[in-house]
């Protein structure tokens, strides 16, 4: 059991406050919510000449559930109308989407294709007609598509084996995940052709409705590994310039043929070394002999953070009219606890350093230094679930101060869904329905089985899976 106080048992406004005191942390807080039009929270923003309804964005969230060719099941239309149900206006790529079947993070992971376009197009039109039950209208929601290949680790036909396509081999999490055997670097045509696959995708994207497609460069995946391809010889490794040529080739293929597509990037905008278990089960940093290179944003420490290629990046976008960018840090697989704070470590994650709301504070700082240094970026934040009771607090207060344009939610909306609703509505918020950070959505596609919030909703509890999942743990 944890040692740091759970956020629950902190009841007041002063005794959350004095937490973060205590820790010495810059998380704004306003003691006063808002409701109504007047809410920080219920501000439009304009871009692209779209002005998008609220500063509420739900994040991707991926269930693990779709149907072995791609396509969405009865268990991801309901997470999609959650989605919209949720009264946010702005849906930043509702899933990672896999743009051709060796780049899917698990046999049930969203593809779009011309097989699946149909039902990706009836899966966006579900979301948008929830948000107009909820919310009575959809003008100002804006919805866009997440795009991927899951490189290293990419599990297309068997959830227990990795088939990666790595854009490097990596020392460190080659040694962790035993799929050594299978572990493909992609020739510079192979990742040449995977550009022409995004391309298709942002056109497909486009015919099925989305407002913008998300360049995927986050969480460890191939989008962000590129980034970190130092030692990678030829013509997509080595100099920053090279190192972001998949980026550029894939956005100069969709500006040039799909007219009209708007382009965003979840960027991890710093990365870690691969956190292990230490002998009480601790995480704690792997073992590196001097400069760390494979974090993309990181000052070579392993655990520290230098924006020089970060802000590169940033303006590179900027050069091609990109300012969607969502902001994330880390990776899922060897850094759980810094991409996504939580009470409860995953199964494959390790008991807890630190209070978790030491890395929500990193989450927030690093979106407020990059508005504060490209204020031209529309930003949207992650990792402040932990929060709790205290989410609309700390994301009205981040908003109101330009810290942030969006606050984004993510594990929140599986557990309780209609939470900005009640937030912009002035309900009192539904205490049952918060997301103590169990972490079993994580866990249970880790062991194989669909995600979604087991100990919170009925109807993941009503699911078979549910006891099959206690079991494992
Ligand atoms: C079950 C689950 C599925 C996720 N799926 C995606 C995804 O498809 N794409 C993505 O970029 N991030 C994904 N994430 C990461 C979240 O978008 C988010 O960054 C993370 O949960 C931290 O935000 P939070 O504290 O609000 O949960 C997922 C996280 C979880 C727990
Ligand atoms: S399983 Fe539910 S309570 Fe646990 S982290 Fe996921 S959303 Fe939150």
């Amino acid at each position: 059991m944890s040692q740091y106080p759970r956020i629950a048992t902190l009841k007041t406004p002063e005794a959350f406050k004095a937490r973060l005191d205590e820790l010495n942390l810059n998380i704004p807080f306003d003691s006063r919510l808002e409701s109504g039009p007047e809410s920080p929270l219920a501000q439009t923003l304009e871009i692209h000449g779209k002005k998008i309804g609220n500063r509420c964005c739900i994040l991707p969230m991926e269930g693990w559930d779709c149907e072995l060719d791609g396509n969405p099941s009865e268990l991801t239309y309901r997470r999609w109308r959650n989605f919209g149900l949720s009264g946010a206006k702005f849906i930043w790529g509702g899933e990672a989407t896999a743009v051709r079947h060796d780049g899917r993070s698990n046999t049930r992971q969203l593809m779009i294709t011309e097989k699946t376009l149909g039902n990706i197009a009836k899966l966006r039109e579900a979301l948008v007609k929830s948000h107009i039950e909820s919310m009575g209208s959809d003008m100002g929601l804006y919805i866009g598509l997440q795009l991927t290949h899951s490189g290293r680790f990419s599990k297309p036909n068997d959830d227990h084996l990795m088939e990666s396509k790595v854009a490097y081999r990596h020392p460190l999490l080659e040694k962790r995940y035993p799929f050594h055997e299978k572990c493909h670097v992609m020739t510079d045509r192979e990742v040449r052709e995977l550009i022409q696959d995004y391309i298709k995708a942002a056109a497909l994207a486009q015919k099925a409705g989305f407002d913008f497609v998300d360049v995927k460069h986050c969480h460890g995946y191939l989008g962000h590994e590129f980034l970190s391809a130092v030692d990678r010889e030829g013509e997509f490794g080595g100099s920053f310039e090279n190192r972001t040529r998949f980026f550029r080739e894939i956005v100069e293929g969709i500006q040039t043929e799909v007219p009209g597509m708007e382009i965003g990037v979840r960027l991890s905008i710093y990365d870690y070394i691969p956190f292990k278990k230490d002998g009480d089960g601790k995480g704690i940093p792997e073992t590196w002999e001097g400069k760390y290179p494979y974090a993309f944003g990181g000052d070579g420490t392993g655990t520290g953070y230098d924006l020089t290629e970060p802000l590169r990046f940033l303006d590179l976008m900027e050069s091609y009219g990109i300012r969607l960018l969502c902001a994330t840090i880390g990776s899922p697989y060897y850094v759980p606890h810094l991409q996504r704070p939580a009470l409860f470590p995953p199964s494959d994650g390790y008991q807890l350093l630190e209070d978790p709301l030491i890395e929500v504070a990193k989450h927030i700082e690093i979106v407020r230094e990059v508005k504060e240094l490209r204020p031209q970026m529309v930003t949207v934040g992650s990792g402040l679930t932990y929060l709790q009771e205290w989410f609309p607090q700390v994301a009205q207060a981040l908003v109101r101060n330009n810290q942030m344009d969006f606050a984004g939610m993510g594990r929140m909306v599986l557990a309780y869904p209609e939470m900005y609703r009640d937030i912009l509505m002035g309900n009192e918020l539904q205490k049952k329905k918060i997301c103590r950070t169990f972490s079993d959505c994580t866990t249970a596609p880790r062991k194989g089985l669909v995600s979604g919030c087991y100990p919170l909703d009925a109807f993941y509890k009503g699911l078979p899976e549910w006891a099959k999942l206690k079991e494992l743990k």
